[in-house]
């Protein structure tokens, strides 16, 4: 009998992803026609109310990205029709996964100009908290930031080092230095991406402003982020980044602030030369915890 999809692409409730991840399916087609009113009600809900904040902690590169793109404020995007106003500019394009990637497929897309991209839309009730990824902050927190040339060829660079950690831990002959060495590579650019890419801040002529995704896709935290006086904001110092925990399921208490995307990218080059170096081969244990299948993509590449 064949298997029946329901409708809708709710974050963790779509069976439509179950079947993808059940079949081992990656990287998929985004099933545009499955999208329920709900689904369509959520996006408008959560970009109706990004707007003013954007206006007012948002870098300036974002706010043109998001002109850029021609997001429909009404209904979730199609990534095909975001890629043709994308792709021009910088060569990226959003290509829909069913889940999580693991980090070396994850950091060579990047460097392919390939942003793996979540289809599924948090539930329109639960506008506020979502450990997981969604469409909104995927289209609408990462990719106007794509737009941007530096900051796109800042990703490239990142994904570069993914294939310098490869070579390097390769040439480690006994297994458990290697693997050691490897997992504390991966934590300490997992790290890194989160402190700038993703919660990234950036000191610029209009005082400070939120250059990473998971704050210009949350509502509550890009106001807090620079706005709170529980917040830790700090110039940021690589040693300091890689070495430093994060947890997911609340608020940030700590952020770091670059000065430009020439600066990020400055940072990401210095990121390669601690690692050729080993400085990233033992950093402090903690979060992010790096899975088997993280390990993995990075040996059997
Ligand atoms: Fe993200």
């Amino acid at each position: 009998m064949p298997t029946v999809i329901a409708a809708g692409l709710t974050t963790t409730e779509a069976p439509f992803i179950e079947q993808a991840r059940h079949d081992g399916r990656l990287f998929i087609e985004q099933p545009y026609e499955l999208y329920s009113e709900e689904n369509h009600e959520a996006w408008r809900r959560l970009y109706a109310r990004m707007g003013e904040r954007w206006q007012r902690y948002a870098n300036p590169w974002f706010l043109k990205g998001v002109q850029s793109l021609c997001l429909d404020p009404q209904r979730i995007p199609r990534l095909e029709d975001v890629n043709r106003f994308l792709s021009p500019l910088t060569g990226f394009q959003a290509k829909p996964v069913s889940g999580y990637v693991p980090s070396f497929v994850f950091f060579d897309c990047l460097r392919n100009r390939c942003f793996p991209t979540t289809v599924t839309i948090r539930r329109s009730d639960r506008l506020d908290y979502l450990p997981e990824p969604d469409i909104f902050h995927d289209i609408a927190g990462h990719v106007p930031m794509h737009t941007d040339r530096q900051f796109a060829d800042t990703l490239v660079r990142f994904g570069e080092c993914a294939h310098t950690a490869a070579d390097l831990v390769s040439g480690i002959r006994d297994r458990e230095m290697r693997l050691h060495a490897l997992a504390s590579i991966i934590r300490a650019m997992a790290r890194f991406f989160w402190f700038t890419v993703e919660f990234g801040l950036m000191r610029g002529r209009d005082g400070l402003k939120a250059y990473g995704s998971g704050l210009l896709s949350s509502y509550g935290e890009l106001a807090h982020a620079i706005e709170s006086p529980e917040v830790q904001r700090f110039p940021i110092q690589i040693d300091w980044a890689i070495n430093q925990s994060f947890e997911i399921d609340h608020y940030q208490p700590l952020l770091f602030i670059v000065h430009s995307f020439d600066h990020l990218f400055s940072l990401v080059d210095q990121l390669e030369r601690w690692m050729k170096d080993g400085r990233l081969s033992n950093v402090a244990p903690g979060e992010p915890q790096v899975s088997e299948s993280d390990l993995q993509s990075f040996l059997g590449r």
